[in-house]
This record gives structure tokens, C-alpha cells and sequence, in this order.
């Protein structure tokens, strides 16, 4: 197990439709542009278009990290979605994301961890590969978050845009991966007690229907930065790396003051930090790998690469990742 690691070998992304810009958002909602930008940094956001569902945003995302990483879909024998706007209750949207693709093998299967839910598929993709459970993974992360949305809630209908991102992983040996490239660590907590400041009220076994998503703004920020600050803090010490060692901050794409108070924090040049949540606002669980993806495209990270993540979302559930692109 200590011989293998986690590589990524190639980054799929997918925004639906046309961007909606916030002078658009505000013709319906009661809002300006300079409020939107000032208070989050989100320019526009993209909405998936009447029965197009998470698993097909989904399944774009991952044909494309396919022909990146030069397979084909029975090349595949794991496949995670991290989501929390699935296209039913169930069965899982990874099993349609699969036969979307065309893949008759392996295991599909979902996570949940919201906003968190990208790192959580990449450690349990981690665990399967370092296992021999699986050879190469498909983890995606996904979201019609627009469906959750209340478009009369202009607290929170501003902040959210729907998309996806894949990343292909690969179960390499140390003999074949002189870069010593791949997943190094991550470190993921929760916490119960705070499920009231960001949640959809409804679902299954409560209301019987899908909800809502509600959220109090202030106090998700605080715990934001205070939580994803330590837990980087935590990563970085564990596998003993220092700030400056770091390539890359690609950091959940929720806000971009939350983002700034992370760079702060962590003393990181703005340089070294990837921002696009002007481009799609909070993408909730596609938000990390569409990020990555884009900064792959754009030629800025490099195999080799060392790349910090981190997330916090509903749960609250938050942490961290630490990997050699
Ligand atoms: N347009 C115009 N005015 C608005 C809007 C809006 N969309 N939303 C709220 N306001 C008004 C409020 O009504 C309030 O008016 P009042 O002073 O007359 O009462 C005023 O703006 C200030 O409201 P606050 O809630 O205090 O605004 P704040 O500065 O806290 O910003 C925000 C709100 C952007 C949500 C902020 O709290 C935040 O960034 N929170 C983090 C939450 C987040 O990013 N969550 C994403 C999901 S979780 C995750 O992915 C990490």
C-alpha cells in the first residue's frame, strides 16, 4: 500500500448554457451587480437548462478528463460523484453517470459531504486505489444547486451556479512514478451541531420533498475561515510542507473574501492562488476540480505541481487536500 499512489491523469470541467450575469440575476431579484461583486466577488453564474440533470453536467465533465487522460470508459472501475442535487433520491447519480458513459464495470457510487463532497470522493477514491480495490477512478463532482435555490432568498439565490469537474485517477507504483506525483494526504472533519446555518429544509424522510437551501451568511463565514485555516494548517504540518513550498492554493470557489482571508492566513502570494468564482459563482461540489481543471487548460498548473485544496460545506463538513499534480 505505502508503494502506490493516487495520480491524477487528466481534469474534465462542463458549465451549462449561457452565463447569467449578476445584472441579469437582478432584474428579477432584488439585488445590484456592485453588491454581488463587493460582498463575494461573483460576476455570473451559469444555470442548467430545463431536463438537463446533474448526471449530465456530470458526464460531460468526465468524458472530457477521459480524452485527457487518454482512456476509454470500461478503462474505468470506479466512479464517485460527489453531489448534492442528485437527479433522484436514488438510486445513486453515479450509476447514471456510468451508463451515460458507457461503462459496464466496477463500482458507481455517490458522496455527500456538499460543498466538501470533491475532497471526501478523492480520499475514498484514494483509499480504494491504495487498496488494489481499483485501478483507475473517475471522481466528479456536480451540481444543479439552482435547483435547490429560492429565487425570492436573495441571500442566498446571488451566491450559487450549477456545473461540474472530473479528475481520472490511477493506482501508480513508486517504480513508474519517479515525480513521486499523486494524492499525498487529506485531512476531513464534521460537525452535527452546526447543520442549521446551511441546509435544504426537506428531503425524504423529513418533509418529503427536495427543500430548499438556507444558509446565515455570517456564521458560515466565520467557521469558514477559522475551520479551513486550521485544517490546512493541520495538512501542511502533517506531511511537513511549508506554505512557500506550495505551487498552488486551488481552495473551494464559495467566495472570494473567504478566499482572501485563506491566502492571508496562510501568508500565500495572490499569485499562487487560483480564483474563478468570478466566472461561475459557488459551484458547491464541482467548484474544486472545475477550478483545477481551468488552471490545468490555461497552462498554469504542471505535472509535478504541489497543490493544496480545501473545502467547507453543509454539516458542516470541511478539510483539506494535499497532492503532487
Ligand atoms: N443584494 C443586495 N442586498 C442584500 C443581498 C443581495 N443579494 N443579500 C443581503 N442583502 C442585504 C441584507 O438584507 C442586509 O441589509 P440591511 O443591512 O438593510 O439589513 C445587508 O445586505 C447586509 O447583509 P448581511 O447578511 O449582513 O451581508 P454580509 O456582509 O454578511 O454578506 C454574505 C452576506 C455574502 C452571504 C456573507 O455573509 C458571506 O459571504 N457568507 C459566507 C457564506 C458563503 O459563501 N456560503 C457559501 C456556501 S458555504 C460554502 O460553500 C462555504
Amino acid at each position: 500500500m505505502q508503494d502506490i499512489k493516487s495520480v491524477i491523469i487528466g481534469t474534465g470541467s462542463y458549465l451549462p448554457g449561457t452565463p447569467v450575469s449578476n445584472d441579469k440575476l437582478a432584474e428579477t431579484v432584488d439585488t445590484s451587480h456592485e453588491w454581488i461583486v463587493e460582498r463575494t466577488g461573483i460576476h455570473q453564474r451559469y444555470f442548467a437548462k430545463k431536463g438537463q440533470g446533474t448526471s449530465d453536467l456530470a458526464t460531460k465533465a468526465a468524458q472530457e478528463a477521459l480524452e485527457n487522460a487518454n482512456l476509454q470508459p470500461n478503462d474505468i472501475d470506479l466512479i464517485i460523484v460527489a453531489t448534492a442535487s442528485p437527479d433522484n433520491t436514488f438510486p445513486a447519480c453515479a450509476t447514471r453517470v456510468q451508463h451515460k458513459l458507457g461503462n459496464t464495470k466496477g463500482l458507481a457510487f455517490d458522496v455527500a459531504a456538499v460543498c466538501a463532497g470533491y475532497l471526501l470522493g478523492l480520499n475514498v477514491a484514494d483509499s480504494f486505489l491504495r487498496l488494489g480495490k481499483a485501478k483507475r477512478a473517475l471522481v466528479i463532482g456536480a451540481e444543479t444547486i439552482s435547483n435547490l435555490l429560492d429565487m425570492e432568498d436573495r441571500t442566498t439565490c446571488v451566491l450559487f451556479g450549477d456545473g461540474a469537474g472530473a479528475v481520472v485517477l490511477e493506482a501508480t507504483e513508486a517504480k513508474d512514478n519517479p515525480q513521486n506525483r499523486g494524492l499525498i494526504g487529506v485531512d476531513l472533519e464534521s460537525d452535527g451541531r452546526y447543520f442549521d446555518i446551511l441546509h435544504a429544509d426537506g428531503g425524504p424522510s423529513s418533509t418529503g420533498s427536495v427543500g430548499k437551501l438556507r444558509m446565515t451568511g455570517q456564521e458560515v463565514f466565520k467557521h469558514a475561515v477559522t475551520k479551513l485555516a486550521k485544517s490546512a494548517k493541520t495538512t501542511l504540518k502533517k506531511y511537513k510542507v511549508s506554505p512557500d513550498e506550495l505551487d498552488w492554493l486551488i481552495p473551494h470557489q464559495a467566495n472570494a473574501r473567504i478566499i482572501e482571508g485563506m491566502r492571508r492566513k496562510l501568508d500565500m502570494d495572490e499569485s499562487k492562488v487560483i480564483v474563478t468564482v468570478a466566472q461561475h459563482a459557488n459551484t458547491s461540489a464541482a467548484s474544486i476540480p472545475l477550478a483545477l481543471h481551468e488552471a490545468v487548460k490555461s497552462g498554469k498548473v504542471k505535472e509535478g505541481d504541489l497543490i493544496l485544496h480545501e473545502a467547507i460545506g453543509g454539516g458542516l463538513v470541511w478539510g483539506s487536500a494535499l497532492l503532487r499534480f
